[in-house]
C-alpha cells in the first residue's frame, strides 16, 4: 500500500496544471454508450476511477483503449467502440469500487432497454441512497425489481417513454442516471429540481452533441425531447473544478506573502459563485485570465464561514479543504454541511496534528491561528477529499506528515506529488505494511 510523505514548510509557487474533471468524464463514458459507434473523449483523467469504470464498460461488450494525445503535452484521449452491447450487466465487484459504475443503470436502459446492476454501496461518510435514481426509472416506465443486491430494469416493449420528474433533494448522479434513459425515451421528459452542476452541463452538451435534444442545461429545469438514436462524437472532457479549487486553498496556505501560484488549464467558472465569493473574503488576491489562475500568498487570511449547497452554491467537495484553509485564519468560523450527513472524517485526523476543530451535528467550528502551527505525524485517508485535506495540512505543518492509504487520492487526483514536487513541495510517495 502506497502512502504519501511530505516535509512541511516549503514554499509552493511556480505553476500547477489541472487535469480532466473526474466527475465529468464518468458521465462522459456511460453516454458513450448510447452512440452505436466509436466515440472519442478528449482530456480524460488518467485516475483510477476512470480506469474502473473502463472495465465496467468492457463487462458489456464496449472496447475501450487509452490514446496519448498526439501532443505529448496535453492529456490522453480515451476511445470507446460501443458497437456491440451484448451484456447488460456491471457486476458487484466493480459498482462496489466506485458508485458512479451505477449510471450502467440509465446508459444500458437507454441503449439496450434493459439492464442489471449492483446497488452501489455506501462510503466513508454516508449511506449515498439510489432511490431517486429508481423513482426517476420507474416514471419512465421501466419495471424494475430487485435480484440479490442487483437492479433488474426492464423497458416496455415500445420502449420508455418521457415523464415529469421532480427529484427530491436535488442530485447530481440521479439527474445523469435519468438524462441517460430519457435521451432516447418516447416524448418529452422535464425534471424539475435538476442538478445545474458543471459536470450535468457538459454532460449534457455531449448528448445534444450526439443528437439528443435537451433545454435547460445549468439550470434546475432540463427538457428532453426523446429522439430515436444517437451517434457516436469525439468530444472534449472540461477541466477538474475541484482540482483547481483544492490548488487555490493550497496557495492561499503555502504560497508565501507576494509569491504567486499560478494554475492553468483551468474553467473557473465551474467553481461557482459562492465559492469565489468566499475566497474573496478571505483576502487572499485571485487574478482570472481566462482558464489561468493566479493566486498570491498572504500574510494573514480572513476567517469566512460556509454553508455547502447544490451548485451555484460552494461545492461539498471542496468544504475539507476549506477546513485546512480556516485552520490558518486569523479567526474562528464555521463549515456547514448541507449536502451529506457526517462528511467530516477528515477533521479528527487534522485534530491529531493540532487544528482545534470542533464537530457540533453538520458543522465544523474551527478555532483559527492558535498559538501553535499544525505538527506533522501519521494521518489516515479515509476518502478522496478528506485524503487531499490532509496533504494539504501535511504542506504547511511542521516535520513530516505521512498520509496512509493514498488509494484515496489516487480516484481523484492525477499525479499530484507530481505536480506539487514541481512547485516547491518536499513529497515523496512510499510503499508500506499496515
Ligand atoms: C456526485 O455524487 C459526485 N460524484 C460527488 O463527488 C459529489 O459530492 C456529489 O455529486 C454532490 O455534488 C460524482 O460525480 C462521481 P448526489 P452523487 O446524488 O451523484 C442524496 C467526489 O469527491 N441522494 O448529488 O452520488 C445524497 O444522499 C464525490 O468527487 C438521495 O437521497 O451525489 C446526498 O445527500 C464525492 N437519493 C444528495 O442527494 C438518491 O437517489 C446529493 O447526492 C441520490 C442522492
Amino acid at each position: 500500500m502506497d502512502k504519501l510523505v511530505i516535509r512541511g514548510g516549503n514554499p509552493l509557487k511556480g505553476r500547477l496544471h489541472v487535469g480532466g474533471s473526474k466527475n465529468t468524464a464518468l458521465p462522459l463514458m456511460a453516454a458513450a454508450l448510447l452512440g452505436d459507434g466509436v466515440t472519442t473523449i478528449h482530456n480524460a483523467p488518467v485516475l483510477q476511477d476512470v480506469f474502473t469504470f473502463a472495465n465496467v464498460l468492457r463487462v458489456t461488450g464496449a472496447r475501450v483503449r487509452f490514446e496519448p494525445d498526439s501532443d505529448a503535452n496535453s492529456p490522453d484521449s480515451m476511445v470507446i467502440d460501443a458497437r456491440n452491447i451484448d451484456h447488460v450487466e456491471a457486476p458487484y465487484d466493480l459498482v462496489k469500487k466506485m458508485r458512479a459504475s451505477f449510471y450502467m443503470f440509465g446508459a444500458l436502459l437507454g441503449r439496450c432497454g434493459k439492464a442489471r446492476v449492483s446497488l452501489p454501496g455506501g462510503c466513508a461518510w454516508g449511506p449515498r441512497p439510489v432511490d431517486l435514481h429508481l423513482k426517476g426509472m420507474e416514471a419512465l416506465g421501466a419495471e424494475i425489481t430487485m435480484d440479490q443486491g442487483y437492479v433488474v430494469a426492464k423497458a416496455p416493449a415500445g420502449g420508455l417513454n418521457g415523464a415529469h420528474i421532480r427529484f427530491e433533494p436535488s442530485s447530481v448522479g440521479a439527474t445523469i442516471n435519468v438524462m441517460l434513459a430519457a435521451a432516447t425515451a418516447n416524448g418529452t421528459t422535464v425534471l424539475d429540481n435538476a442538478a445545474a452542476e458543471p459536470d450535468v452541463m457538459v454532460f449534457g452538451n455531449m448528448l445534444q452533441a450526439m443528437g439528443a435534444q435537451i433545454e435547460g442545461l445549468g439550470t434546475t429545469t432540463i427538457t428532453i425531447e426523446g429522439v430515436d438514436k444517437l451517434n457516436a462524437v469525439e468530444f472534449t472532457n472540461c477541466p477538474d473544478r475541484i482540482e483547481l479549487g483544492t490548488y487555490m486553498i493550497a496557495a492561499a496556505i503555502a504560497t508565501p506573502p507576494g509569491e504567486t501560484l499560478t494554475i492553468t488549464g483551468a474553467e473557473p467558472d465551474h467553481l461557482g459563485e459562492e465559492f469565489l465569493t468566499a475566497f474573496r473574503q478571505t483576502g487572499v488576491p485571485f487574478d482570472i485570465d481566462g482558464s489561468t489562475v493566479t493566486v498570491t500568498g498572504v500574510e494573514s487570511i480572513q476567517p469566512v464561514s460556509i454553508t455547502t449547497s447544490p451548485y451555484p452554491g460552494f461545492p461539498t467537495d471542496l468544504q475539507a479543504q476549506w477546513s485546512v484553509m480556516m485552520t490558518r485564519a486569523t479567526g474562528a468560523s464555521s463549515i456547514t454541511e448541507t449536502v451529506y450527513t457526517d462528511r467530516f472524517k477528515h477533521i479528527p485526523e487534522l485534530n491529531r496534528m493540532g487544528a482545534g476543530c470542533r464537530i457540533e451535528d453538520n458543522a465544523v467550528l474551527v478555532q483559527g491561528l492558535n498559538d501553535q502551527s499544525l505538527q506533522g505525524t501519521n494521518v489516515m485517508s479515509t476518502d478522496l477529499r478528506a485524503s487531499v485535506s490532509l496533504v494539504l495540512a501535511g504542506l504547511i505543518a511542521e516535520g513530516e506528515t505521512h498520509v496512509l492509504r493514498v488509494y484515496h487520492l489516487d480516484r481523484g487526483y492525477e499525479n499530484l506529488e507530481g505536480k506539487l514536487a514541481g512547485a516547491g513541495i518536499d513529497v515523496r510517495r512510499e510503499e508500506y505494511q499496515e
